[in-house]
């Protein structure tokens, strides 16, 4: 039976271009993105290139928990079984905006969303008998710290900090995660710092030195995406799990990212906002 995979933010970047080579190993994939015209765009320029028709598109705006759990229905009620779900949608708010479900939208989108659709699929990917999870985080943890008291910028914002943080909690969410179960595995990885359009929607003063400096020193999205790639894929890597990868290969994330009940807190807090909010 064909193997199936699940793409959040495959109509760009990163994720599309993870989506493109994946599509050539001849998975089913399903295509994640808030826009529906991108999405088609996406699968247009993927069949054209692999000649893979197995593409579905599912169109949601992941910085909603309630919108989420609707794309985890969608989702179970056309596939019976998820082999890989690769998490990688996400960016950073350049100002502070609130969701109508009272998150911080950086928070919401790229923590909440790993950890909501990731838990409401859990049950699927256990199906598999090669169930994984794969996450997109960042080396922008490095340095961050979590402020649990701040986690909707109720005391103060800053976009850069709140993206770290974010990234900083997916790699907790997956040790966690990983810990948790044996029966799918959870790895986390860093695809280094790539040419796409992340800093589109960031403060204008980050969105020129980011843009400035990846016509210098950034990797293209085909390498950026690597590791998404092996991670989803490869056979390498049957059964490791709790692990952080750059370029294909398993290395340290930071000092703070391995502080166990820092892990706990991370869990309880997204587990208690889903609860709230569903
Ligand atoms: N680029 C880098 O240097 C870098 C470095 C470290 C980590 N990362 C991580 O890599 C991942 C991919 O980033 P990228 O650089 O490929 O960014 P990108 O080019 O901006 O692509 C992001 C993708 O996520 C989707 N997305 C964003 N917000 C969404 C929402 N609320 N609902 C649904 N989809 C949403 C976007 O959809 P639209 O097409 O509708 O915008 C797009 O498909 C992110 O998790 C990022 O944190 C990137």
């Amino acid at each position: 039976m064909k193997k199936n995979i699940i793409i959040t933010g495959a109509t760009d970047g990163i994720g599309l271009a993870a989506a493109k080579v994946i599509a050539s190993k001849n998975y089913q994939i399903g295509l994640v993105g808030r826009n529906p015209e991108k999405g088609k765009k996406a699968i247009e320029t993927i069949q054209s290139k692999t000649g893979n028709e197995n593409l579905d598109f599912f169109q949601c705006d992941l910085s909603s928990v309630k919108n989420i759990k609707k794309l985890s229905d969608e989702i179970k009620s056309k596939y019976s079984k998820i082999d890989v779900l690769l998490n990688n949608a996400g960016g950073a708010n350049k100002t502070k905006v609130i969701t109508s479900e009272g998150l911080e939208k950086t928070f919401a989108t790229n923590q909440m969303n790993y950890y909501v659709l990731s838990t409401e699929l859990l049950n699927i990917i256990s199906e598999s008998n090669d169930g994984r999870i794969v996450n997109v985080a960042s080396n922008a943890h490095i340095g961050a710290e979590i402020d649990y008291e701040n986690v909707n910028a109720e005391k103060s914002f800053s976009a850069w900090t709140s993206y770290c943080v974010s990234k900083l909690m997916n790699i907790m969410m997956t040790y966690k995660m990983a810990a948790m179960q044996d029966k799918v595995s959870v790895n986390v990885l860093h695809p280094g710092f790539v040419d796409t359009n992340i800093a589109g929607n960031e403060g204008s003063l980050i969105k020129y030195i980011v843009k400035f400096g990846a016509k210098l020193f950034a990797r293209s999205v085909e390498s950026g995406a690597d590791s998404s790639i092996y991670l989803s894929t490869s056979d390498d890597v049957k059964g490791v799990s709790g692990k952080y990868f750059f370029k294909c290969r398993e290395i340290q994330s930071s000092k703070a990212s391995y502080v166990k009940e820092d892990w706990d807190k991370v869990w309880s807090l997204c587990q208690k906002f889903k609860e709230d909010i569903l």
